[in-house]
């Protein structure tokens, strides 16, 4: 069999584990009581993907271009941490449009990067390729995996004098529920050796109405994006929802300092989903929980890297949309 084979043949089974995934996610959570729920992760098919980059472009959505504008500015410093070649591993890379900075300057210092992308889009990395493989000096890798499997596979042929920076940007750990993100950064210093690093990007707590214009625009994008969970459910699963049928509820939870975005039912209504050969029930102005977006404190940060085994070293903050990128350096 051809690389090229086995590779196709790898994607499918890819593809079939994250149907399965989906159905039973799907079903734990439209059966979930009291609250029904929906995990986040699946915004992200080929509309959703779509949808969010063009959030990123709302002028109420400030989140992207600080991270970029961070990136942008202190790309030197950031690779500067330690004098020896480092192979930078990207989780979630998108588009991997802001990671060029750090790879330049990382090409800068020692005329070549190493760059691994993993994502569970594979169109996102055809992407990424396209964007970052035009960078002069960049040696780049892609894996179609989730992130843990993903730095697994990256970190197997560890060059000898190679030095790894994990970068996790975008504030993605502010999706996870705070137990599930230190557990996630606990198992990735697990898989690290002492002296690498995290570039961890969070999103800093900020006036609650402009987060509230920031989930809920004028526009209603950020309202498509969050229908279009229950769309991809009618693509993929052979659900029935009806969208108009739904309305995007935003609201901040000051005690768990997060924006949390649901969608409400606006009357009673039964909705078939064909591949779980089941209907579910929702009674008026009930709603599912759909996404949790956690605003952070420099404090908070520092508190989640010392439950991880990290030592936060350097922080960059942007002063237009409050945002950090933080140092973490494994321990
Ligand atoms: C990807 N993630 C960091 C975004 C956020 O702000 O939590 C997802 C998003 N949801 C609505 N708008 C953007």
């Amino acid at each position: 069999m051809t690389k090229q084979q086995l590779a196709v043949r790898f994607d499918r089974r890819l593809a079939q584990q994250f149907a399965l995934q989906f159905n039973q996610d799907v079903l734990r959570g439209l059966t979930s009581e009291p609250q029904k729920w929906l995990s986040a992760q699946y915004f992200y098919d080929e509309v959703g993907s779509a949808l969010f980059e063009a959030i990123t472009a709302l002028p109420e959505y400030g989140l992207t271009r600080a991270d970029s504008r961070l990136l942008q500015r202190h790309a030197a410093e950031m690779v500067r941490f330690r004098p020896e070649p480092l192979h930078i591993i990207e989780l979630g890379s998108g588009s991997g449009a802001k990671t060029r900075w750090l790879l330049e300057a990382e090409a800068t210092r020692h005329g070549t990067a190493r760059y691994t992308a993993i994502d569970v889009s594979a169109a996102a990395l055809e992407m990424c390729r396209t964007t970052l493989g035009r960078i002069p000096a960049v040696e780049i890798e892609t894996e179609n995996a989730t992130y843990l499997d993903g730095v697994r596979v990256a970190l197997r042929n560890r060059q000898p004098g190679e030095r790894v920076l994990i970068l996790f940007l975008g504030s993605t750990i502010g999706n996870f529920p705070l137990p599930d993100a230190v557990q996630l950064l606990i198992e990735l210093r697990g898989s690290l050796q002492f002296g690498d690093g995290l570039l961890l990007g969070t999103d800093l707590m900020k006036p609650i109405e402009q987060l509230l214009l920031a989930y809920d625009d004028p526009a209603g994008v950020t309202a498509a994006f969050n229908r279009n969970l229950l769309a991809h459910i009618n693509r993929e699963l052979g659900g029935k929802f009806d969208l108009g049928a739904f309305q995007h509820d935003v609201r901040f939870d000051s005690e768990e300092s997060r924006i949390e975005m649901h969608l409400r039912s606006v009357r009673p209504q039964t909705v078939w989903i064909e591949a779980l050969d089941r209907g579910f029930r929702f009674g008026a102005g009930e709603t599912i929980w759909t996404e949790s977006s956690r605003k952070f404190t420099m404090d908070g940060v520092k508190q989640l890297a010392a439950a991880s085994g990290f030592e936060p070293r350097m922080h960059w903050t942007d002063d237009e949309w409050p945002f950090a990128e933080s140092l973490l350096v494994a321990e």
